[in-house]
């Protein structure tokens, strides 16, 4: 089938590249020209596992092409993605006008039956107000408004799509269902629903869906700190309640907050969706407060070992991104972090796999970056774990121990386990589990050999 996808950021350039994979003529189109050239000699803007081999096989093989020109671009397709940003207004609503300056833009130039499909995470009526724009010029009999959310979590969103839990298509037009049936089909032949309904309840799944997620995250953050008050472990509560059925296991972890480009987006979105139709959603407004708060707990864990002025003091930060996988930085707890620490006086070094260059834009010089992750340690107080990238789950701690000034771990997503961390001496917090070796605070001054004199304490 021959597709355009307009714009190719993350879940434009995914969705485009999936589509050609599974045989399809897809052309993507994109105002920026940069990007564009780039895409054309098979260089991926983001990193994402898997994609730049999909990306280079299907440009090869004539499959998946990229332009600046939407009226060239969209010639011949037979169904039109919009994967536009749809950034927070200052309200926290959705902002749509690049959604909707395209439907204008697509209501002069199309000429045959064309199916329009909103991929971009919007707010429920807008493939009404879509199908209206649209309406303004063209024959309402020349198109349908399709609602088909994403579900692609960043870091395996070349997996997600190629194997769905599920598609979700919100339309009523029999002949858009048809189509949109047809393109879905190598995807649901491995036995993965399709569900059809109506674009409104379709919008909303999207917001259901995340709007759960994050509140099962905070849900667990709070439990969290709950069970160090309490002196419980949250992983051992997590798996004992994850084990029932009704619960599952997954999306339990607690830790520093939920980031990235959906969650804080899309529960804030369906915030006001929720009060712009006059109803208190008060679970969702909690949610955000919840989250907004734990993304400072690490900073305060760090403030109340080392005091409220930190600046005789350094720190390493293992991690920057949101979440391993990704190089993306967008609200992530990292950034508050280390707001936090620069502005209690700290020095801050950081190492991340991928997402450096991206954090260099926003903090320049402020602070150092390493050129690994063991570099990032020498003459640091303390190492604290930001993201759980699979390279910092089983490192060598002797050499941790040796290049820090104390031997002192603040974990944000519970990496290591309690009994290591007490067999090795580190000084080590957290997040809902006990603090393993408090007396290294009375160490501080102390010279690295009284301090490794002093492991094996757990209180
Ligand atoms: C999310 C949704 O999962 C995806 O379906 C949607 O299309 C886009 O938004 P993504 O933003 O890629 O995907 O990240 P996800 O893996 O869902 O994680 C979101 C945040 O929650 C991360 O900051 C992560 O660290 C945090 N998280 C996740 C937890 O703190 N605990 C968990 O148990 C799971």
């Amino acid at each position: 089938m021959q597709l355009a996808i307009i714009g190719t950021g993350y879940v434009g350039l995914v969705t485009g590249t999936c589509f050609a994979e599974t045989g399809n003529n897809v052309m993507c189109i994109d105002i920026d020209e940069n990007k564009v050239n780039k895409l054309k000699q098979g260089k991926t803007p983001i990193y994402e596992p898997g994609l730049e081999v999909l990306l280079e096989r299907n440009i090869k093989e004539n499959r998946l092409q990229f332009t600046t020109d939407i009226n060239t671009g969209i010639s011949g397709a037979k169904v039109i993605f919009l994967a536009l940003p749809t950034p927070p207004g200052k309200d926290g609503s959705a902002d749509l006008q690049y959604v909707l300056d395209v439907a204008a833009a697509l209501s002069k130039i199309i000429t045959t039956y064309t199916v329009i499909v909103n991929k971009s995470t919007v707010p429920v009526g807008t493939a009404e107000k879509v199908h209206a724009v649209l309406s303004q010029h063209l024959d309402p009999s020349l198109f349908d408004v399709v609602s088909n959310p994403e579900f692609l979590r960043e870091g395996v969103a070349v997996e997600d799509f190629l194997k769905p839990d599920r598609i979700v298509i919100g339309t009523e037009s029999e002949k858009a269902k048809k189509v949109m049936d047809e393109l879905y089909q190598p995807y649901i032949r491995q036995g993965n629903p399709i569900y059809f309904m109506d674009p409104r309840s379709s919008e909303m799944t999207k917001y259901a869906a995340n709007s759960y997620l994050a509140m099962r995250i905070s849900f667990m953050n709070e439990m969290a700190n709950l069970c160090e008050r309490a002196g419980a472990n949250v992983d051992w509560v997590r798996i004992g309640m994850g084990s029932d059925s009704r619960i599952g296991k997954r999306f339990l972890f607690p830790g520093i907050g939920y980031g990235g480009s959906c969650f804080p987006k899309d529960v804030k979105a369906l915030a006001f969706t929720a009060q712009e139709m006059d109803y208190d959603y008060a679970i969702i407004n909690t949610v955000m407060q919840v989250n907004d708060r734990q993304k400072l707990i690490l900073g305060q864990k760090v403030r109340n070992y080392f005091g409220s002025d930190l600046s005789t003091f350094k720190f390493a930060l293992w991690g920057l991104a949101f979440k391993p996988e990704t190089d993306d930085i967008r609200d992530a707890p990292a950034l508050d972090l280390i707001n936090e620490l620069l502005a209690a006086g700290a020095s801050v070094t950081v190492f991340d796999p991928e997402a450096m260059e991206n954090v260099k834009q926003i903090f320049g010089n402020k602070i150092q970056y390493a050129e690994s992750q063991y570099a990032a340690l020498t003459d640091a107080h303390a190492l604290i774990v930001v993201t759980e990238w699979s390279e910092f789950r089983n490192p060598d701690f002797d050499r941790i121990a040796t290049a820090l000034v104390h031997p002192c771990i603040f974990d944000g997503r519970n990496v290591y386990s309690l009994e290591k961390m007490n067999e090795l001496g580190f000084y080590y917090e957290s997040i809902g589990r006990k603090t393993i070796h408090k007396h290294v605070h009375d160490t501080l001054a102390m010279p690295q050999n009284e301090i490794i004199r002093e492991r094996g304490t757990l209180d």
